[in-house]
C-alpha cells in the first residue's frame, strides 16, 4: 500500500471464518472504516481515531471483542485491550475485565492517569473506569446468543470438567475462532497510533490474559510504525509479535515485514501440535501500510483520503 497522507486500517480477527458470517464482518468493518474517516476528517489525532474505531468494532457483535466476546470456562466473557501513541510511546491497557462494553475507553483513559499504571486488570481495572466516569454493564449483556449457545454446546459435552477435558483444553493450540479487532491510523499531521482489543479465546480458564493489552506482543506504535495483532495470544506473546513487525520496517516494505514475522512466528513457538498463526497489520512512519495473515482468511479494511475505502474478508 503506497504512503502519504492519512490512513485507518482496520482488522476483526484472522481465522477460518464461516461464509455464513462473511456479510456480518463486512458490515462491521464498513461501519468501523466510516468512523474512522469522520475522525480523520475532522481532524482528531491519531490516538483518538484509533479509540474510536476500535470501539465501533468492540459494539458490533460479528467480533470477539466487547459484545459478542467468547465465554470462558465460566460461561463469562473476560476482555483485555490497549492502545499507544506512536510519537509519546504513550500507552494504556486493561485486561481481564468483564463489564465493560469498551475495554479500549478504559485503555485510553490511563494515557491521561498519574502515570503509576499503564496495565491494570480485574477489579482494579473496573473500578478505575468507573472513577472516569466509563459505562459498565452487567457481563451478560455482552453475551450474545451465538456465544451463549457456543458455550451450552460445549458444557453439554458428558466431559466436560475431567480431568480430561480440561487436559485438552490446556494442550497449547491455536484456539478458534479469533474475532479480535484492533486499528492502526497515521493522521493528518503524519502522528501513528494502535489498538487492539479482544474477548480471548473460548474457555480459556479465569484469568487468563492474552497478548491484545501487551504493548509490544497484541499493539505497539512507535515513532517508526504502528502495528495491531490478532491470532493466538500464546503465540504472539511468545515472540512479541508487533515489536518484530515494526522492527522489520527498517528493512523490509510493510507488508513483507508482516509476512516474514509471521513466518518467524511459526518457526519460533514449536510448543504446539498445530503451527502458530496469527494476521497483522501495520502502516509505517511514511504511511506505507500492509498486512499479513497466516490463517484461511482475515477480516480487514481500509480507507485514504481521496480513495474508496477497501474490505476484504
Ligand atoms: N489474540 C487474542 C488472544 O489470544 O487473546
Amino acid at each position: 500500500m503506497p504512503g502519504d497522507g492519512p490512513l485507518v486500517l482496520v482488522h476483526g480477527g484472522a481465522w477460518d471464518i464461516p461464509d455464513a458470517v462473511l456479510a456480518d464482518h463486512r458490515a462491521g468493518l464498513e461501519r468501523a472504516l466510516r468512523v474512522g474517516r469522520r475522525a480523520v476528517e475532522a481532524g482528531r489525532a491519531a490516538l483518538d481515531v484509533v479509540v474510536e474505531v476500535v470501539a465501533a468494532l468492540e459494539d458490533h457483535p460479528a467480533f470477539d471483542a466487547g459484545r459478542g466476546s467468547v465465554l470462558d470456562r465460566d460461561g463469562q466473557p473476560q476482555l483485555d485491550a490497549g492502545v499507544m501513541e506512536g510519537e509519546t510511546r504513550r500507552w494504556g491497557a486493561v485486561g481481564n475485565v468483564r463489564g465493560l462494553p469498551n475495554p479500549v475507553r478504559a485503555a485510553r483513559a490511563l494515557l491521561g492517569a498519574d502515570g503509576q499504571a499503564r496495565l491494570l486488570v480485574g477489579e482494579g481495572a473496573e473500578r478505575f473506569a468507573a472513577e472516569r466516569g466509563l459505562p459498565a454493564v452487567s457481563p451478560s449483556a455482552l453475551v450474545v446468543p451465538r456465544e451463549q449457545d457456543r458455550y451450552d454446546r460445549l458444557r453439554a459435552h458428558p466431559d466436560f470438567g475431567s480431568a480430561a477435558f480440561a487436559g485438552q483444553m490446556d494442550v497449547p493450540r491455536p484456539p478458534a475462532p479469533q474475532g479480535t479487532v484492533g486499528c492502526v491510523v497515521r493522521d493528518g499531521r503524519g502522528r501513528l497510533a494502535a489498538a487492539t482489543s479482544t474477548g480471548g479465546a473460548p474457555l480459556t480458564r479465569a484469568g487468563r490474559v492474552g497478548d491484545s493489552p501487551v504493548p509490544g506482543a497484541g499493539f505497539l506504535a512507535t515513532p517508526d510504525g504502528a502495528a495491531s495483532a490478532t491470532g493466538w495470544g500464546e503465540a504472539i506473546l511468545t515472540v512479541q509479535l508487533c515489536a518484530r513487525v515494526v522492527g522489520a520496517l527498517a528493512a523490509r516494505p510493510p507488508a513483507d515485514a508482516a509476512r516474514q514475522s509471521l513466518a518467524e512466528l511459526a518457526a519460533a513457538v514449536r510448543w504446539s501440535p498445530e503451527p502458530a498463526t496469527a494476521g497483522l497489520l501495520v502502516v509505517g512512519a511514511d504511511g506505507r501500510a500492509g498486512w499479513s495473515f497466516s490463517t484461511p482468511r482475515m477480516a480487514r479494511a481500509w480507507w485514504r483520503p481521496g480513495q474508496d475505502p477497501e474490505v476484504h474478508v
